[in-house]
């Protein structure tokens, strides 16, 4: 008989001891922190048949772009289809399958029926809420981890973590008061868990709460700085706050600081350093040309992965547009354009989301404002379909009203600014420095 786990899921092929490294690394997967791909790789050399320690390990290696962690992700997959399994655990590796062909539709449904099955099995809750990350799925981002409530409760280990994950559903899903209740609590079970800590940084991002947010993230006994593999992220959400308050140096100094200082070239940090600076461009504010280059630099290391993510490749394009590489952005819109033959979500991602968008930015920056908006315009209310979050996706209408302003379609800039005043009544002095920047 297979050990079990907290939850009481059997976990084949573990001993004790890789139960518990794997109970470990889970938790840490939860809240994006300290080193699980080490605990994972002592519960393998101590349980090499542990299957569920293969399936955590490629879980974690398989989002991305990055060419390194995802041969290792593959491989890890690998290791794990070979192993026997339990009909949960199968379920696992069946959605990792997927994930490696891109096909993240087909990996969360998977992932949907394991949690039908077993709602205690947080591993597949997370890596099911990933892939509804990756679809941009905002209801599924809420629905599939409210399903699962009924089978947990405050005393079990792992409820922190399911509670930092339908906090960022509801919050996704527009229910900001609920998800910040569900991640205030979450951080009082566990005040490391840093997808908790990002959950509340959205509603306040949202909700214009820009001095709630520092507070939130600058709050003595937080973890998120130190100890987490999110922690750029997270700082890019600090600055997102700065920027709200028009606090510009201090959204450089954590740039050139915590946020890019280690000029990381991990899909997720570039990404953010991109669309960090591009807001502050829209905002006409000088970022120096040497910010540009250090993350185009980091594109053109990691070229191999263009086409393989609408929603990195369209953050690649502004870095090469920021730094003064047209060609650059042209050759991620080729390799964009190649991959729409491919197999897998990506490709109705492009043809419905990434290519226009990419040709919107890239009109943008050569000044061509007619075909800017018309772009933008097609895909600002369906780019959920290419992923990210509402956060990251308001770089779309941020770019849309500059070039109406710029353009001189003052009407259309007019209206998107009022629209947007409607939907955050907060974010006073927004309208009037959008305005003065244009
Ligand atoms: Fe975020």
């Amino acid at each position: 008989m297979p050990i079990k786990d907290h939850a009481g899921l059997p976990l084949t092929g573990a001993s004790y001891k890789a139960a518990d490294l794997y109970g470990q690394a889970l938790t840490l997967y939860h809240s994006m922190r300290g080193d699980p791909l080490g605990l994972l790789a002592e519960a393998v050399a101590d349980s090499p048949g542990f299957v569920m320690a293969h399936v955590l390990t490629a879980d974690l290696l398989l989002v991305g772009t990055n060419p390194e962690a995802q041969a290792m992700g593959v491989a890890a997959f690998r290791s794990a289809a070979t192993l026997p399994a339990d009909t949960r655990e199968t379920g696992h590796v069946q959605a990792l399958a997927c994930m490696v062909e891109g096909d993240f539709s087909a990996a969360g449904r998977i992932l949907e029926d394991v949690t039908i099955e077993h709602p205690r099995d947080s591993h597949a809750l997370q890596a099911g809420q990933l892939m509804d990350f990756c679809l941009g799925d905002s209801r599924m981002l809420r629905d599939r981890i409210a399903r699962a409530l009924p089978a947990w409760s405050d005393d079990m280990p792992n409820y922190s973590g399911v509670l930092g994950m339908l906090a960022f559903g509801l919050e996704e899903a527009g229910f900001y008061a609920r998800a910040e209740a569900a991640g205030r609590r979450a951080i009082e079970l566990e005040p490391g868990n840093t997808w908790a800590q990002h959950a509340v940084a959205h509603v306040m991002e949202m909700e214009d709460r820009r001095r709630d947010g520092l507070a939130w993230m600058m709050r003595e006994s937080t973890g998120w700085q130190t100890d987490s593999y999110f922690s750029v992220h997270n700082w890019w959400h600090t600055a997102l706050f700065h920027l709200g308050l028009g606090e510009t140096a201090e959204v450089l100094r954590l740039f050139d600081g915590p946020i890019y200082g280690a000029a990381s070239d991990m899909s997720f940090d570039m990404l953010d350093a991109a669309a960090l600076l591009w807001r502050l461009h829209l905002l006409g504010v000088e970022v120096g040309g040497e910010r540009w280059r250090r993350v185009a630099d980091n594109y053109e290391k990691t070229s191999a992965a263009f086409g393989q993510s609408a929603f990195c490749d369209a953050h690649a394009v502004l870095a090469f547009l920021g730094a003064g590489h047209p060609d650059a952005a042209r050759g991620v819109i080729e390799a964009q354009k190649a991959a729409m033959a491919g197999s897998g979500d990506n490709p109705s991602m492009i043809r419905d989301v990434g290519l226009p968008l990419t040709e919107g930015y890239k009109a943008f920056a050569e000044g061509d404002y007619v075909t800017a908006i018309d772009r933008l315009r097609r895909v600002r209310n369906r780019a959920a379909r290419f992923g990210g979050s509402h956060a990251q996706r308001d770089l779309i209408d941020l770019t849309l009203i500059a070039a109406a302003q710029r353009g001189g379609q003052d009407g259309l800039g007019r209206a998107l600014l009022t629209e947007r005043a409607n939907a955050r009544p907060l974010a006073r002095g927004d309208e009037a420095r959008l305005d003065r920047a244009a």
